[in-house]
Parts: C-alpha cells; sequence; structure tokens
C-alpha cells in the first residue's frame, strides 16, 4: 500500500513534541511491514532540502489571491521518502507555531497553504492509496478532498485517515479566515466546521475523515466525555463507529539503554551497573552533589502545559520536598510553570536540579540517570516519556489517564507483578500518595530491582501499531470505495459522520481488531 503522511512536524527535520517522533517511527516501521510511505512536511527554517520537484504550485488562498509554493524533495531516510511545502514567507521562520509574541497571527492561511500543497503532491507526484493526516494542521486535507477537490477524479475520492495525537489544540479562528485563507464559506454550519461562531479545524478533520484514530484505548473512550472532549466530544461520540484507539510506540533504535551514544554509560536488563554511572553523569550536569546517590532521583521531562498536571506539583511541592529525594526537571513552555520550577530551584538548593530548555541530549540524560520518572497528566493521549522511562529501567509515578493509564501498571508487591506507580483522582494528595508509595519500595533493593525489570521487559515497540494502522488503512479503503462516509457537496457527511444504517454495517464488518468500542 501507498501511504501518504501529512504532519506539521516530524523528526528528524522538526519537532515541538511527541507528535514528531510519531511521524518519524511509525512512517518506518510500516516501511519494514512493506508498505510505500511518504511524509509532507513544511519546509521549516534549517531544513536542507537536496531537490526541487515542483518549481511553483499555484495555491489559490482568498478572493483572488495566489500563493506559489515549492514542493522540494528531501532525501529518503529509512525507506521513507520526504516532501517538503517551500514557501519561506510562511515557514522560514523562528518557531514552528509560535513566535516571541504568541502564536503566529496567519496559522489558518499557513496550514491551509500546506494541506492544499499536499494534496497536490498526491495529484502530481507522488500518488498514494490512502492519507494518514494528524492534528488540526492538516484537518483541511480531508475537508478539501470532499469540497474544493470534489470534482478531482484523481484525488476525491482518497480515502483519510485522521489521527488526533490531542484534543486539546483545536486549530479555532475567527470567521474572517475563511476568507483570508480560502476556505469554502459552505463549510461555515454546526454540522461542518463552525464551533460556537467561530472556524475549527480540528473538527473538520473529525468530521471528513473515513476512519478517526487516537494515540491509546483510554483516551479514545475519553474524549467522548464531556471531561475530556474539549467540547468536541458530541463530535467524536457521532462517529464512534469510526474512532480507534492505537497506543504509540517506542522507537527503540533512539530510546534503549543498550544502545543510546547519548548517555554516560550503557546498560541493559542484564546489567544494571551503568544505570549508576548515569545518575553520577545526570547529578552533575544539574551541579547536584554526588552525595545524592543513594536518594532517590525523580525526573521530569515536558511541554510545560496546563495539559501536563503541573498545578499538582505546585499544590504539593513543599510537603514533597519533605521527603528525601532530588528532583530533576527539563521542560519550557508556559511562563507560570517556568516560573514556579524557578522558584522551587531557588527554595530547594541542592536537591532540584533544573533547567528550562528544550535539549534532546539532557532528556536522554535523565531518562538513564533518574530512578523515577514522573507524569502527572492532567490528559495524556499516549505519552511517550512513560514508555521510554520503562526501557530505562526509570519507574513511571503517573496519573492514570488516557495513554499513562495504558501503557503503565501498578505494581503489586503481593505478586511482584506490575512496572510503575498510578493515581486516579486528579489532585495533589493522591499525587503524594502516589510518590510516597513509589518511595516506599525503592528503600528495598530487591523489590525495586524487581519493578525496573519489570517494566524493562516490556515490548511497546512500534510492530504492532504499524500493523494495525495498515488494518485501519484497508478498512478506509474499503469504506470509500463503497462509496461511502462523504459527500462533495461540502456539507458533512450526512450530519457530522452519521451515515446510513447499510453503510454502517458495512464499515462495522470492515473494521479491524483493534479497536476501542
Ligand atoms: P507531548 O507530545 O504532549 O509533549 P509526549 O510524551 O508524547 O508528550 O512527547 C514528548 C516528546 O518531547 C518526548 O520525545 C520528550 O522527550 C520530548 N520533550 C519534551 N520536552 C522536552 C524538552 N524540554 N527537551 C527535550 N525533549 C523534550
Ligand atoms: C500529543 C500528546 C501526547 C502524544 C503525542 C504523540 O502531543 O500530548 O500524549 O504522545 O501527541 O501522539
Amino acid at each position: 500500500m501507498r501511504i501518504l503522511f501529512v504532519a506539521s512536524e516530524g523528526l528528524p527535520f522538526s519537532k515541538t513534541g511527541g507528535l514528531a517522533d510519531v511521524v518519524e517511527a511509525l512512517p518506518k516501521a510500516l516501511v519494514a511491514q512493506g508498505h510505500e510511505v511518504a511524509v509532507v512536511l513544511p519546509r521549516y527554517r534549517g531544513t536542507k532540502t537536496t531537490a526541487v520537484v515542483i518549481p511553483s504550485l499555484t495555491i489559490p488562498m482568498g478572493g483572488t489571491r495566489l500563493r506559489f509554493p515549492a514542493i522540494a524533495d528531501g532525501t529518503q531516510l529509512n525507506g521513507v521518502r520526504y516532501y517538503f511545502v517551500d514557501d519561506p514567507g510562511y515557514f522560514d521562520r523562528d518557531g514552528l507555531y509560535v513566535g516571541s509574541s504568541g502564536e503566529y497571527a496567519d496559522n489558518a492561511e499557513r496550514y491551509t497553504e500546506f494541506c492544499r500543497a499536499a494534496i497536490e503532491v498526491a495529484k502530481h507526484v507522488w500518488p498514494a492509496d490512502v492519507f494518514h493526516c494528524h492534528d488540526w494542521q492538516t484537518a483541511l486535507v480531508p475537508v478539501l478532498l470532499r469540497t474544493s477537490y470534489g470534482d478531482d477524479p484523481l484525488v476525491k475520492d482518497l480515502p483519510v485517515v485522521f489521527t488526533i495525537h490531542n484534543m486539546g489544540y483545536h486549530g479555532l479562528f475567527p470567521p474572517s479566515v475563511l476568507e483570508s485563507a480560502g476556505i469554502p464559506r459552505s463549510l461555515f454550519h454546526p454540522g461542518g466546521i463552525e464551533f460556537f461562531g467561530k472556524v475549527n479545524l480540528l473538527k473538520g478533520g473529525l468530521v471528513f475523515s473515513d476512519y478517526l484514530t487516537t494515540v491509546s484505548r483510554k483516551y479514545a473512550e475519553e474524549i467522548q466525555t464531556v471531561e475530556y472532549g474539549h467540547g468536541l466530544d458530541g463530535v467524536a461520540r457521532s462517529r464512534s463507529d469510526r474512532l480507534v484507539g492505537i497506543l504509540n510506540g517506542v522507537d527503540y533504535s533512539e530510546w534503549d539503554p543498550a544502545k543510546d551514544k547519548l548517555i554516560a554509560a550503557k546498560y541493559s536488563v542484564k546489567d544494571l551497573g551503568g544505570k549508576q554511572v548515569c545518575k553520577q553523569d545526570l547529578l552533575g550536569l544539574f551541579g547536584l552533589s554526588q552525595e545524592h546517590l543513594g536518594r532517590p532521583v525523580i525526573g521530569i521531562v515536558s511541554r510545560f502545559a496546563d495539559q501536563k498536571g503541573f498545578d499538582l506539583i505546585a499544590e504539593k511541592a513543599h510537603e514533597l520536598m519533605r521527603e528525601e529525594l532530588v528532583l530533576v526537571a527539563l521542560g519550557t513552555g508556559e511562563r507560570k510553570y517556568e516560573d514556579f520550577f524557578r522558584a522551587l530551584a531557588a527554595a530547594y538548593p541542592g536537591r532540584v536540579g533544573l533547567k528550562i530548555a528544550y535539549d534532546n541530549v539532557i532528556a536522554h540524560k535523565i531518562e538513564a540517570g533518574a530512578d523515577m520518572f514522573l507524569m502527572p497528566s492532567r490528559y495524556e493521549p499516549s505519552g511517550l516519556n512513560q514508555m521510554y522511562s520503562l526501557k530505562y529501567g526509570t519507574v513511571p509515578i503517573v496519573r492514570a489517564t488516557g495513554g499513562l493509564d495504558d501503557s503503565i501498571e501498578p505494581f503489586d508487591v503481593e505478586h511482584g507483578t506490575g512496572t510503575g506507580f498510578k493515581f486516579k483522582e486528579y489532585t495533589g494528595e493522591a499525587l503524594l500518595f502516589a510518590v510516597r508509595q513509589a518511595l516506599h519500595h525503592y528503600m528495598d533493593e530487591r523489590i525495586w530491582k524487581r519493578i525496573q525489570l519489570n517494566g524493562m521487559a516490556k515490548d511497546f515497540s512500534w510492530k504492532g501499531p504499524a500493523a494495525e494502522y495498515a488494518k485501519l488503512y484497508e478498512a478506509a479503503r474499503a469504506a470509500r470505495g463503497a462509496g461511502e462516509a462523504t459527500q462533495s457537496s461540502g456539507r458533512a457527511p450526512q450530519g457530522s459522520g452519521q451515515v446510513s444504517r447499510a453503510a454502517r454495517q458495512a464499515a462495522r464488518n470492515q473494521k479491524p481488531a483493534a479497536t476501542s468500542n
């Protein structure tokens, strides 16, 4: 099968979060299973390309405005072909989505152009069997295929699988972007992309795609509830027969202490010795005393955003620091959390190590050198760091939500089973309780090693998830081949994913085994 990925970021070219890890690793895993995969990304500042495939595309924006991006062909990496939408005015900037004065004001235009250009890649450069789109920045691909491109025999019936990596980011814009970005006005109604008087691009992806996925089974259930749906739970429910949860995998060629070139010493299940060397190195890197070698070090690597649950740490910070522990944190993001961590480091000098930075090498060193890894997320679609932690024998302490719940089993001292510590209630008290449980078990070397080895033995490679996606691509092709799901009138598929009973039945029969509902 020929699968065309469209994403706003992907390693090794661009990254702000886990999406980029997925957009690198999943195509690789699909190629290993015999598929052909190409990835379309924006050409951001610093992306090196080797050739020009289309020197100038004509992309209609609003009114009579046109833009002329090029399509650059970067390279083939690990068997995956990369294409870049090259429009320096839009993409050659300091940040991906955000500049020094906040979110770029023209984000709707930037990513509308990007989606149109990606469709042109499928038309003229790399004919695909299926599109795989990711998050709001690419949501206009399915929308435009069934509207602006609805009469285009080359692409109008191309199936689309759309992955929601984070329901909290909608791509929400004032209605004026319909005009400025050239989005068909006929879509602006509650069954289309309108959301309380605004344009909601993510909603377009939810409504118009053939299949929806999200990055864990638990999150696929959660987004259908008011608590986790960010206002789109109704739309998610209306498409529940086409919504599948597939937990992300780990790229073990990047994240494995037995092979990791970025850490101070390698180690594995057979010999954990190197982990202590990594701990020494980590303490040194954060300017902390080697006297802490015998004490538990808790690591954090994160975007500093509301999603990640740092308000719980803030609530119990002083009680937490009353325990015998050392905290090491790496992150950047919202000012209030950066300030909180700075204040904490100032209040507990020598016991809290902090780097306000985005640094992949330090991220690896924390995974390797810490004893525990803390992710108290308010919500977490999948989460990757907790799975990296398992491989590094760094015991995760997580809130039982989304992918954290799906990937971490609570330790059971009686049976010696389980890989970490979990808490359910979103309260500081529950967080504190889970941390204390972990600290308690850390005291017993034999028990602690059991927990570490349980985690290190887990296999979260991309092999299984990639096979599940491949089944889903087939299901999307079959569903569209049957003339199902969407229509090309600029209206949503019969009321936000409500399809005919016969079509639903057909889809159900084709639904792959790995579903969440
Ligand atoms: P999210 O995508 O919500 O940020 P994930 O757990 O899926 O969360 O992925 C986060 C990814 O970004 C991981 O690969 C993690 O190591 C990396 N990361 C996050 N913050 C930083 C940072 N400050 N420095 C280096 N890497 C980071
Ligand atoms: C999002 C989510 C995170 C997930 C990542 C990759 O950024 O917040 O949980 O792991 O996407 O799917």
